[in-house]
């Protein structure tokens, strides 16, 4: 089974040209679930823009601009499972190579690192499993989604919320890790509020899914200031996507 992901508002509208099914509530969510063989009409494609968010999960809007608080809530209900949803080796690979990257990359010394959309806070994982030149770094997530924040503190990440960062005047990160987050609409709005406290020569590095949200994060961390450049590792981009490598100066 598939799950389409709806705004309440526009369930009726939906099921006008789904025919009828039946609809759950999840975190202000509405959930339909339909067979994974089931094509949808053509009217329906017509006038629902959708959009795929993990394996059978598929955002379905009309009006976009609504798509940032789907989005979210569709976080906060599956961070219980989020770990069972994904293939886990392929993120926690992501986020190894992302920090190995930021050590190679960054003009002064690795002391603490910021984890932005932390999700269970899996860098933990992988930062355990890294050597580092100097012992572990300090490691903070950053998560719009309060359950990703438990999540991640479970896994003894310690975490904050953007509005935490927001107040946060005294830049204390030496790097910033951006794993499967610069891709969705989400991903832009804490991203000032980090690179303010990332230290000079510090590095910001993330993968864009698909390529999704390049374009967008390079010129918002420009017009930041930001020296940008897309890392080549063809290997590495064929399974994660584009990768954005910015310093500061
Ligand atoms: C696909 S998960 C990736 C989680 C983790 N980095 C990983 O690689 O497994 C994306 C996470 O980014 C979070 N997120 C989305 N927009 C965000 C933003 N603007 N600031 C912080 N976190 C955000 C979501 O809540 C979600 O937990």
């Amino acid at each position: 089974m598939c799950s389409l992901l709806l705004s309440r508002d526009e369930v009726p509208a939906a099921l006008s040209l789904l025919g009828p099914h039946r609809c759950a509530l999840h975190h202000g969510l509405a959930v339909l679930r339909i067979r994974t063989d089931q094509r949808l009409p053509a009217a329906f494609l017509s006038e629902f823009t959708v959009t795929r968010l993990l394996d059978r999960f598929y955002l379905c809007v009309r009006d976009v601009r609504r798509a940032p608080v789907l989005y979210r809530s569709f976080f906060e209900w599956i961070a219980y499972r989020y770990d069972q949803l994904i293939e886990r080796s392929r993120n926690v690979g992501n986020i190894t190579f992302l920090l190995r990257q930021s050590i190679r990359c960054s003009r002064v010394e690795i002391s603490h690192i910021l984890d932005y959309g932390c999700g269970t806070g899996l860098s933990m994982q992988a930062l355990r499993a890294l050597r580092w030149p100097e012992g572990l770094p300090r490691l903070t997530g950053v998560d719009t989604c309060p359950q990703m924040r438990r999540r991640a503190r479970m896994r003894q990440l310690r975490t904050v919320s953007p509005e935490q960062l927001h107040v946060r005047r005294v830049p204390c990160f030496s790097a910033i890790v951006a794993s499967y987050v610069l891709h969705l609409p989400t991903a832009l709005s804490g991203v000032e509020d980090a690179w303010r406290l990332l230290i000079p020569g510090g590095v910001f590095i993330g993968n864009c899914h698909k390529g999704l949200g390049f374009a967008e994060t390079r010129a918002l961390l420009r017009s930041l200031g930001a020296e940008t450049r897309r890392l080549q590792d063809r290997r590495h981009s064929l399974a994660h996507g584009h990768l954005l490598v910015a310093w500061k100066p």
